[in-house]
């Protein structure tokens, strides 16, 4: 059947969303990953009017990402290695980038992940089983069908779980987990992960005794907003140390590394690798000792953003049809607030350059499913319109849920600079940017 040109359309005053498999063809692409030639995120909007929600992710940003990490998180005395947090987004067009932009180790926790970089990379990646408590059966498929030796733990209890199941490997490489204060990142990860500094003597010896390689790894909390917060913890790791008198094979210093949102902008991210190597320092490591990282925000929160429309608007609250079920699930109870643009299709008056405060509705019938924001969008934003939500190539994708059948959404690979950026200087950066037809 012939198709309506996208222009008459606008002529004849009509109102269409379009449906996909009508505009192109996407019938591989719904909820998997477009590689054209790459486009940018206007052009998309406005030729295909997406009615599902769509990421756009930018592999230039990827790239630019890793080559910083990989060239920046380096010591005079240590080697280092950057462990991708696979959680953080374990897209595949993602993971490739990062692969081939050097990446070669990568923090798994669980089999679905470690089965995918191993199908993606077989043994050219390195992976490190790095959740503290594991199940029996992962451990037994991870060290014994997939070559994996490294595993954190924070228990005696996890460390015998680990050698019954291995049968007493001698060649593990076995990292104890601390419960470091987390005091000035937007998420605690030291609640539930992580054996108290006070208590972690007696479990250090024994797991030095135990490991061919020994290990300390801890977590300041994810978006850690304060490169001292590091210190805090090498400190504490250096009492620990000092106090069981073992030698250390690796220290992993964890994620943390932030991105920029609006109400969140960290100090550059070489403060935080000059506050760690200054601190590593002190604790007068063995030149044989690695230094581990695992950066999972910082290395793709700024490369991807998603689009939603506005469905509706009650006042200053606008329904749209993605929401904490779906890619924004961090809007919800962390409250975090993102950038925004704005894009208007429909023939109406022009989007408003004042801003005013929203928040945002999902689309299921959860009243949970809020985000308080506040977003500064244009004071007329209503039923139709487009916004761009910067920051979500993190944690976003991947904790997509089925619920209530708004699982639907879409990716597209473009050549557009992200909204914010931790790694582009001297740039003007617009939170809220507004682009009409
Ligand atoms: C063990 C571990 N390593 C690394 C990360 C990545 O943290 P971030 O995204 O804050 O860098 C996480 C996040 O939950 C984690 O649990």
């Amino acid at each position: 059947m012939e198709q309506e040109p996208e222009q008459d359309r606008r002529v004849n005053g009509k109102i269409h969303y379009l449906d996909f498999s009508q505009k192109k063809d996407f019938s591989q692409a719904e909820n998997g990953s477009k590689n054209s030639a790459l486009t940018t995120v206007k052009k998309e909007v406005f030729s295909t009017k997406p009615s599902i929600p769509v990421y756009f992710i930018r592999p230039d940003s990827i790239k630019r990402a890793a080559h910083f990490f990989l060239k920046n998180f380096q010591s005079s005395k240590n080697k280092s290695d950057v462990l991708y947090s696979v959680k953080s987004n374990p897209d595949v067009a993602v993971l490739r980038y990062l692969f081939d932009s050097g990446i070669r180790h990568f923090d798994v926790a669980s089999m679905a992940e470690i089965n995918l970089i191993k199908g993606l990379f077989g043994d050219e990646a390195k992976m490190y089983f790095m959740h503290p408590v594991k199940s029996r059966e992962s451990i037994f498929e991870a060290y014994y069908n997939q070559g994996i030796r490294d595993f954190s733990l924070d228990s005696f209890d996890e460390l015998k779980k680990i050698l019954e199941v291995t049968g007493n490997a001698r060649d593990l490489g076995l990292h104890v987990r601390l419960a470091i204060p987390n005091s000035h990142s937007a998420i605690d990860l030291s609640r539930k992960f992580g054996i108290l500094p006070s208590k972690a003597v007696a479990l250090v010896r024994k797991v030095r005794a135990a490991a061919k390689n020994f290990g300390i790894c801890f977590h300041v909390g994810s978006q850690c907003m304060d490169p001292s917060q590091y210190r805090t913890a090498l400190m504490i790791t250096k009492d620990v140390i000092e106090k069981a008198k073992v030698k250390l094979d690796v220290l992993d210093i964890g994620g943390g590394f932030p991105s920029s949102y609006p109400g969140m902008t960290p100090p550059n991210l070489q403060s935080y690798f000059d506050e760690i190597f200054d601190s590593i320092s002190q604790l007068k490591l063995d030149s044989d000792c690695r230094i581990w990282c695992e950066p999972g925000r910082a290395l793709v929160a700024e490369a991807g953003s998603l689009l939603v429309r506005v469905e509706g608007r009650k006042n200053n609250m606008l329904f749209l049809n993605d929401g904490t079920y779906g890619g924004l699930f961090d809007a919800g109870v962390p409250n975090f607030i993102y950038p925004t643009k704005c894009f208007r299709i429909r023939g109406k008056a022009a989007l408003s350059n004042n801003t005013a405060s929203f928040g945002f509705y999902g689309p299921t019938c959860d009243s949970l499913d809020v985000m308080k924001g506040p977003f500064q969008l244009p004071e007329n934003i209503s039923e139709g319109d487009y916004i761009e939500i910067g920051q979500l190539g993190a944690y976003s994708r991947s904790i997509r849920t089925e619920f209530n059948g708004f699982d639907k959404n879409l990716q597209i690979e473009v050549s557009d600079e992200p909204l914010v950026s931790m790694y582009l200087e001297n740039e003007e950066q617009s939170e809220t940017e507004v682009i009409a037809a």
